[in-house]
């Protein structure tokens, strides 16, 4: 039986809500706002079966924001399973993100090889890291002044974020419809750390859960070393009353700097996929900070993806005068799956790893210029902070 797929529309809502809380576990959101993510709808004949959102999004690569579809929320009913209403809904999304412009998506997978059919990799990891809260006394709370955020505060919370984030490869960019900018403010801790001058420099949001003896501190961020010290001795100041506290890393280096770690330390990952839905404009759109140090060369590559075969064939990527162009054309010297992209546009995995894993074959030499375009060691992954 043909799967059909169609828009979600508000009168979804209900069973959407249903099945999704079922799926995922999770408490139905009927009042969940209806902006900034796309919705699709699996049918056959005894009705609707599966649902997936695609979020607005953008992703900081190269220091600019690339267009994301942010997929999420993918479930079928039990009784339509294994009858390729997921795979169907997928292969819809991949040509309305075509269409919507966003060049590049990404999900947190439970069932990844539902995903890798259809193109989407590992391309780098979510994480918390958990800490003894006496560990944080000791830091130095004198030179800033915390105070509560309120309303107001939001544009400046988001200014410091975007300050840590775009330099930091695959972190979300905040500034799209997807992201719900004050769900910031929504939790029982939200302190910013203030320069003499009243600028924010940082801030802090946590939550203590009923009954629970761990700090979940979801976001911290800060632009100076004041800011930093201040915003973790007002979180070491719970030692006597709370064990732990457990630390959504945003700026994974920082805090590798910032925390006293032990030599054994709790850290939680998340893994999130990552997929190149239309490559040429996935090339126009990051920035290439390695472009501007190299010299002029070319590389040509052959893309092999039947999903997303708008952009399936050959290109040449150019690369001069610190630019990155890409035409059509070529002798598509090194061959790319579509599996193989994330990974590399992430920066998660060199081409001898892709090779290795059987995603690409061709030209070593040619390949290895694909690496040094992206400027990364291919081994550590984009960061990601946030889930949905
Ligand atoms: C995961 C889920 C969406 C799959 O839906 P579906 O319509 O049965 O998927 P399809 O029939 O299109 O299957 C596509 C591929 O994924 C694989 N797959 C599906 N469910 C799987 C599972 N639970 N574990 C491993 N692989 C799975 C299938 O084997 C199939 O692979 P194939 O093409 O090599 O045969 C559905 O089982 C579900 O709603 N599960 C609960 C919610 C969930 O886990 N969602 C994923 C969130 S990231």
């Amino acid at each position: 039986m043909t799967v059909k797929v169609r828009d979600f529309q508000p009168e979804d809502l209900d069973w959407v809500a249903a099945l999704r809380s079922l799926a995922f576990g999770s408490p139905a959101w009927a009042s969940m706002p209806l902006e900034g993510w796309r919705g699709l709808v699996a049918e056959l004949p005894g009705g609707p079966c599966g649902f997936l959102r695609v979020y607005d999004y953008g992703q900081f690569f190269g220091g600019r924001s690339v267009p994301m579809g942010g997929l999420a929320s993918v479930s079928v009913s039990q009784y339509a399973r294994g009858r390729g209403a997921a795979s169907a809904l997928l292969d819809a999304a991949l040509a309305q993100m075509r269409d919507a412009g966003q060049c590049v998506s990404a999900l947190y997978p439970s069932v990844p090889p539902l995903y890798r059919g259809r193109g989407w990799e590992q391309a780098g990891v979510l994480e918390w890291l958990d800490l003894r809260v006496e560990s944080l006394r000791g830091f130095d709370a004198s030179r800033v002044e915390l105070r509560p955020a309120v309303l107001a505060d939001l544009d400046a919370m988001l200014a410091v974020y975007r300050e840590v984030a775009v330099g930091i490869d695959g972190m979300l960019d905040r500034a799209t419809a997807g992201f719900q900018a004050r769900s910031l403010l929504i939790g029982q801790i939200r302190d910013l750390a203030v320069d003499s001058a009243g600028a924010v420099r940082g801030y802090l949001t946590a939550e203590r859960a009923n009954g629970s003896d761990t700090l979940v501190v979801n976001e911290f961020v800060a632009v100076d070393p004041a800011s930093s010290a201040g915003l973790l001795a007002s979180v070491g100041s719970w030692a006597g009353q709370l064990d732990t506290v457990a630390v959504r890393v945003l700026d994974s280096a920082s805090c590798r700097q910032l925390l006293p770690l032990p030599v054994h330390y709790q850290a939680r990952l998340q893994s999130w996929m990552l997929r190149v839905v239309d490559f040429p404009a996935a090339i126009a759109a990051r920035g290439w900070p390695a472009s501007t140090l190299l010299r002029p060369f070319t590389v040509d590559v052959d893309i092999v993806d039947e999903h997303a075969p708008w952009h399936a064939g050959r290109y040449r990527v150019t690369v001069a005068d610190g630019e990155v162009r890409c035409e059509p054309g070529g002798t598509g010297a090194v061959q790319l799956s579509a599996r193989a992209l994330g990974p590399w546009y992430a920066g998660a995995a060199s081409t001898p790893t892709l090779r290795r894993l059987g995603l690409l074959d061709g030209d070593p030499a040619t390949a290895a210029l694909l690496d040094a375009l992206i400027g990364g060691t291919g081994s550590g992954g984009a960061r990601l902070a946030d889930a949905f």
